[in-house]
C-alpha cells in the first residue's frame, strides 16, 4: 500500500508552524467517523454526486472497456483523446505515468504494437495544425470524451477532426471515432445516435475530475494496453482501508484533516504537490485541478460567502529545487508541501566513476536512484529547517495499482476535506459561468442576454479604461 509519512508537520519537527497531531486528530476523531460514515451511506443517493466512490466495483463496464480494446487492437497506430478538465487530465496523468517515457516516439515494436497517445485539451490553432500534420487519421482513433456534450473547446476540436476524417475515409469515418459522454443527454449523445458511433457512458452523478476510473480514463489507458484490471485492484483495496471511519488508520482522512487545520489554524492554504519522478509530472495537474475545482468556492453549504479555497501548485523533484524551493524554504511560511517519492523506480542506473575531481567523484560508483531520492529527503528536512509543514508519500513502485491507490486516494480526501470546510466539492459553478459567456461571445442560440449583458461589461471597463 502507499503511505503518507505526517512527521513533518507535527509541532515535534517544525515547532509552532506544526500541529499537535495527536491532540488535532482525538479532537476531530468524532467529526471524521461521521464525515466517512455519510459518504458512504450516501454514496447512492442520486444527485449526491458520489457514483465515482462505485467506480472500483464496475465489473461491467471494465468488460466492455476491455472487449473494445481486443476488437480494435492492432487497427491504430494512433489514439488522439479530445476533452478538457476531467475529461482528460486523468488519463494524461495516469499514461504519463505508466506507459514508457517517451511512448510516441518508440517503434511499434517497442509499444508491444500499442498506438501512440494524444492528449489534445486546448484550442491553440498552431498547437492542432501541428498535431494533424504528423497524424495519420486514417490510422488513428479518436476518442472523443465530454460528459455534458457541449464543451466548446472538445466540441470545436471533434468538428475539425470528424471533418477531416470524413473527406478521408467517406463513411467509414465512424470507424475512427469512440465517444464517451453522458447516457442520454447532451448533444455528443445525439450525434453519436444519429451518426453511429461506438459510445462508452459517463456515469451518473460522476463529475468530470472524479470520472478517472470510468470509462472517461479507462478506455484510453485500455487501448494503450495498460493493465485496467490492476487499476481496479487498486482502487478497490484503497477503497476498502479508506472505509475505515478511525482516523488513525485512514490516510485521506488525516491527510484532509493536516490540511485543514493548517489552513484554518496556521495560515498555510497552499498545497503544493511535489513528485519526485519526471513520470508523476501530470499527477500534479490532475490534483491541481481535483483540488481547485472542488474546493474554491464562494458559498459553503449554508449559504455564507466564505471564498473557500486552498490554493494548490504543481511543482516537480528534483527540477523545482533550481525553482522553486528558495521560495517554499525563505519566501511567505503559508504553504504545506507533499513529495511523492517512489521507492523503488523501474530502472536501476548507475554514474560511472570516472572523474577524480573531489566536487564530483561523491557521485561517481552510486546510482541516479539514490540521488533523487537523497535530494527528496533533504529537500523535505531543509524544510524543517526553516519550520516548513511537508508531508510525504511513498510510493512503493509507479505501476497500475499504486497508482489507482494514490488517485483515489486523494479523491476521498478531497471530499472529505470539503466537508470539513462544509462547502459543496462536486459543483463547478466557477467554470459553468465562464463556459456560458464563451457560448455568448461566440453567438450560441439562447445565449442573446448574457452575449448582451456581456459586451456591456467589456465596453463600461473600456470606457473607464479610456480605451
Ligand atoms: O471536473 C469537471 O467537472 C470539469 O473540469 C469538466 O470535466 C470540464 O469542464 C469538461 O466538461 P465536459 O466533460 O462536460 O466536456
Amino acid at each position: 500500500m502507499i503511505k503518507l509519512d505526517y512527521t513533518n508537520v507535527s509541532v515535534q519537527a517544525i515547532g509552532d508552524n506544526g500541529l499537535d497531531l495527536n491532540q488535532c486528530f482525538n479532537e476531530y476523531a468524532p467529526k471524521i467517523q461521521e464525515i466517512i460514515t455519510n459518504l458512504n451511506m450516501n454514496k447512492d443517493k442520486p444527485g449526491s454526486w458520489l457514483q465515482w466512490m462505485n467506480l472500483g466495483y464496475n465489473e461491467e463496464t471494465v468488460w466492455y472497456v476491455k472487449e473494445f480494446a481486443a476488437i480494435v487492437d492492432g487497427r491504430f497506430d494512433n489514439v488522439l483523446v479530445l476533452g478538457i478538465g476531467g475529461s482528460a487530465l486523468g488519463a494524461q496523468a495516469l499514461s504519463e505515468a505508466l506507459l514508457k517515457p517517451y511512448w510516441n516516439l518508440l517503434d511499434k515494436e517497442k509499444r508491444d504494437n500499442f498506438p501512440r497517445i494524444f492528449f489534445l485539451d486546448n484550442i491553440d490553432p498552431d498547437q492542432i495544425t501541428a498535431l494533424l500534420d504528423i497524424l495519420d487519421l486514417k490510422k488513428t482513433l479518436v476518442n472523443v470524451i465530454t460528459k455534458s456534450g457541449s464543451t466548446a473547446e472538445t466540441m470545436s476540436q471533434f468538428m475539425i477532426i470528424k471533418d477531416r476524417l470524413y473527406e478521408l475515409l467517406g463513411d467509414d469515418y465512424r470507424k475512427n471515432i469512440v465517444a464517451t459522454t453522458d447516457k442520454q443527454s447532451g448533444i455528443l449523445r445525439q450525434l453519436a445516435n444519429e451518426e453511429g458511433y461506438k459510445t462508452f457512458v459517463v456515469p451518473d452523478d460522476v463529475g468530470g475530475r472524479f470520472s478517472v476510473f470510468s470509462a472517461v480514463g479507462l478506455v484510453p489507458l485500455a487501448l494503450v494496453g495498460l493493465d485496467i484490471d490492476e487499476i481496479i485492484r487498486g482502487i478497490k483495496i484503497m477503497d476498502l482501508t479508506l472505509k475505515n471511519t478511525d482516523i488513525y488508520k485512514n490516510i485521506a482522512a488525516q491527510n484532509a484533516l493536516i490540511h485543514y487545520l493548517m489552513d484554518k489554524q496556521k495560515g498555510k492554504y497552499i498545497s503544493v504537490m511535489m513528485p519526485y519522478s519526471s513520470r508523476l509530472k501530470y499527477i500534479s495537474d490532475w490534483y491541481v485541478q481535483l483540488w481547485a475545482e472542488s474546493l474554491g468556492k464562494e458559498f459553503d453549504k449554508a449559504g455564507n460567502k466564505v471564498n473557500n479555497g486552498p490554493t494548490p501548485i504543481k511543482a516537480l523533484g528534483a527540477t523545482d529545487q533550481h525553482s522553486q524551493i528558495q521560495l517554499y524554504n525563505e519566501g511567505k511560511n503559508d504553504k504545506v508541501i507533499t513529495f511523492i517519492r517512489v521507492d523503488e523506480f523501474d530502472n536501476e542506473l548507475n554514474i560511472p566513476n570516472i572523474f577524480e575531481y573531489t566536487g564530483l567523484n561523491y557521485l561517481g560508483g552510486k546510482s541516479i536512484n539514490r540521488l533523487i531520492n537523497a535530494e527528496a529527503d533533504s529537500t523535505a528536512v531543509a524544510l524543517c529547517d526553516y519550520n516548513r509543514p511537508n508531508l510525504t508519500i511513498h510510493l512503493p513502485k509507479i505501476s497500475e495499482y499504486y497508482l489507482a491507490q494514490l488517485l483515489y486516494m486523494f479523491e476521498i480526501e478531497t471530499a472529505i476535506i470539503g466537508e470539513l470546510y462544509n462547502i459543496d466539492a462536486f459543483n463547478q459553478p466557477g467554470v459553468e459561468q465562464a463556459k456560458n459567456y464563451t457560448y455568448a461571445l461566440m453567438g450560441r442560440m439562447g445565449y442573446e442576454e448574457s452575449a448582451k449583458e456581456l459586451n456591456e461589461k467589456i465596453n463600461k471597463n473600456k470606457e473607464i479604461m479610456g480605451v
